[in-house]
């Protein structure tokens, strides 16, 4: 029986395609798949215009294949599991013939990565190698030239605001907020009226062409959107 491929699973960093890690695109270069999943059929993934640069450099760039299933963005449990038990299934196929696959995502994976769903699925069957990226949030605290936390500062990352949220604003010292575009009003002025000293900027589209640093929220939410907020109680 033929050896079984190595699922790689990649994490291409937030937007500049020199902020790909060397070890990244060693495997870019020489991988025979590529699964990069998108949102919709109409959008370019995000993850890969990161990357083409590298792949477009290959000699073999019109023999390379490249996977891009649809993975809504959607909350439903169900659907969601269904689709991801798809796409692992369409992985092993190309596994199971003995070829690579490198699965790429936006940032790091093990943030917020569709990634991580295909992770567990295989994680048995097959070799899996994750190789880290510069994660979004750390990018935006780049950007804007200032440490995210110091000395014993706790930081929080939040994906959605839900009730927990009086007791993440009196407990943290930093605050990431990721999918911004998420953000009501009511939960910004919740923040906003919070009586500690505080600074809160948003960074959109951090180290792409069209980046945009904001102080507060901003008000205008590309999905690549990052909202920090940072107490200052001393
Ligand atoms: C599904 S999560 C993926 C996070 C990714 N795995 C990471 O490590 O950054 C998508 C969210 O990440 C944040 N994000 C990713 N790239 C970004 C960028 N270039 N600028 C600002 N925010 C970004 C936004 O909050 C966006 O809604």
């Amino acid at each position: 029986m033929a050896k079984k491929g190595k699922l790689i699973g990649i994490g291409v960093g937030p937007g500049d395609t020199e902020l790909v890690t060397l070890k990244a695109a060693k495997v870019l270069k020489s991988v025979p798949v590529v699964f990069s999943p998108k949102s919709s059929k109409e959008k370019e993934s995000i993850a890969l215009s990161i990357v083409r640069p590298i792949l477009e450099e290959r000699k073999d760039y019109k023999r390379l294949m490249i996977v891009e299933p649809i993975f809504p963005m959607i909350e439903n449990k169900k659907e969601l599991e269904k689709i991801w038990t798809s796409a692992s299934e369409l992985i092993s196929q190309y596994l199971n013939t003995g070829r690579d696959v490198a699965f790429i995502t936006l940032g790091d994976p093990s943030i917020f990565s569709t990634y991580s769903y295909v992770q567990k699925k295989l994680i048995d069957k097959y070799e899996i190698e994750t190789i880290p990226g510069i994660t979004s949030f750390t990018a935006c605290a780049a950007a804007k030239n200032k440490a995210l936390v110091e000395q014993n500062d706790i930081l929080t990352i939040v994906p959605k605001i839900d009730d927990r949220l009086n007791e993440i604003l009196d407990y943290s010292d930093s605050i990431v907020l990721m999918k911004a575009s998420r953000n009501t009003s009511r939960l910004e002025s919740t923040i906003e009226d919070k009586k500690r000293p505080k600074e809160i900027y948003s960074v959109q589209n951090c180290t792409r062409e069209n980046e945009k640093i904001i102080e507060g929220f901003s008000n205008e939410k590309p999905y690549l959107t990052t909202t920090i907020i940072q107490f200052s109680d001393d």
